[in-house]
Parts: C-alpha cells; structure tokens; sequence
C-alpha cells in the first residue's frame, strides 16, 4: 500500500485535515474517508456531473481530482448546502418543482447550480443551461431542473424565504422525506 499523505483543507466551512493515499480521488475521499456520501459516483470519466462539488469557487468532478490536490483548497459539497432547520433555496424549488426522481444526479446539479448562481445570480435560461450542461439525468430531464434553478434563482434575488424555509417549519431531512413518501404513492 502507498504511503499515506497528510491532506489539510476546508470542507464545508470546517477546516479538516485527513490522510489519503496518493493515488484517490476527491470523490474517493469524500465518501470512503470523510464518510461524506452525498457527492455520487456515477461514470468517474469526468462524463456525468453526478460527483461534483466547488473547489475555490469552481464546479469541479470530484472523480477527476487527486485527494491530494485539495491541499490548502476550499471545498464545498452537497452536505454543506442545508442550514440545520432548513434547505438551501435550491433544494426546496428542486422539491417545489419535482426536479428529481432517482436523485442520483441531484447533489451534482445542485452544486454546479449553486457555483453559477454564486458568480451570476440572475442567469438567463441559455446560462442556466449552459452551466449545466456537464450534469446528466437519466430520468428526470432537464426542463424541470431548469425551472427549478431560475426560481430559485428569483427567490434569491427577490430577498424572500421560499415556502417551508422557516427554522420551525419541517427539517430538511423530515421535508425530504415526505417528498419522497409522496412521490412513492403518485
Ligand atoms: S462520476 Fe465524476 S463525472 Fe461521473
Ligand atoms: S433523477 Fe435520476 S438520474 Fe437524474
């Protein structure tokens, strides 16, 4: 086995330090060594979108960069995105717009939606659609996602909490799962 590199880096507003070995992947170390299992693995050819997370700012596959490579880097993933008492504004307009079936592709068309509304937040449809052109759905589609993305997009702008953004409202997890008990009996 290689020998093992210490790694520091800020992941979701916490600095962590971890050991990895230098052939694994973000992706790799994300899910098998931070036990943060949000960011999905589906082609790691950098073909799909499902891992990705923001690196400095930038959406990135997490499949095709080194654990290493996060060195002095900031991170964010999906787990970062929820306030503890409530979903991120893109989370409840992809609820509000029934922007996921699977849910395999969400985390990742969340994350690449987050970046582009973090550097552009009043996108046009051809922006949204753009940015998230690297994310794939194999059941869903897209036009909802788009939806969902440009709503939130305008919640944001507007200054308003989206509906069920209120701390003593439904968790997001209890808020999740209610969606998915309703999608179960559709
Ligand atoms: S798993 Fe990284 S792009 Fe598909
Ligand atoms: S919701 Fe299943 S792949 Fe997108």
């Amino acid at each position: 086995m290689a020998k093992k590199v210490v790694v520091e880096a800020n992941i979701n507003g916490e600095p962590i330090e971890f050991l990895c070995e230098p052939r694994q992947s973000l992706l790799e170390v994300l899910r098998d060594v931070l036990e943060l299992t949000g960011s999905k693995e589906g082609c790691l050819t950098g073909d799909c979108g499902a891992c990705t997370v923001i690196v400095n700012g930038r959406p990135l596959c997490s499949c095709l960069m080194l654990g290493v490579e996060a060195q002095g880097k900031t991170i964010q993933t999906v787990e970062g995105l929820a306030a503890p008492d409530r979903l991120h504004v893109l989370q409840q307009k992809f609820l509000e717009h029934a922007s996921l079936q699977c849910g395999i592709c969400t985390p990742g068309f969340l994350m690449s939606a987050k970046a582009l509304l973090d550097r552009n937040p009043k996108p046009t449809e051809a922006e949204i659609r753009y940015a998230l052109a690297g994310n794939l759905c194999r059941c869903t589609g897209y036009d909802k996602i788009v939806r969902a993305v440009a709503d939130a997009a305008q919640t944001l702008a507007s200054g308003q909490q989206p509906a069920g953004h209120l701390g003593s409202g439904p968790s997001a997890t209890e808020q999740t799962e209610r969606f998915l008990q309703e999608q179960e009996v559709k």
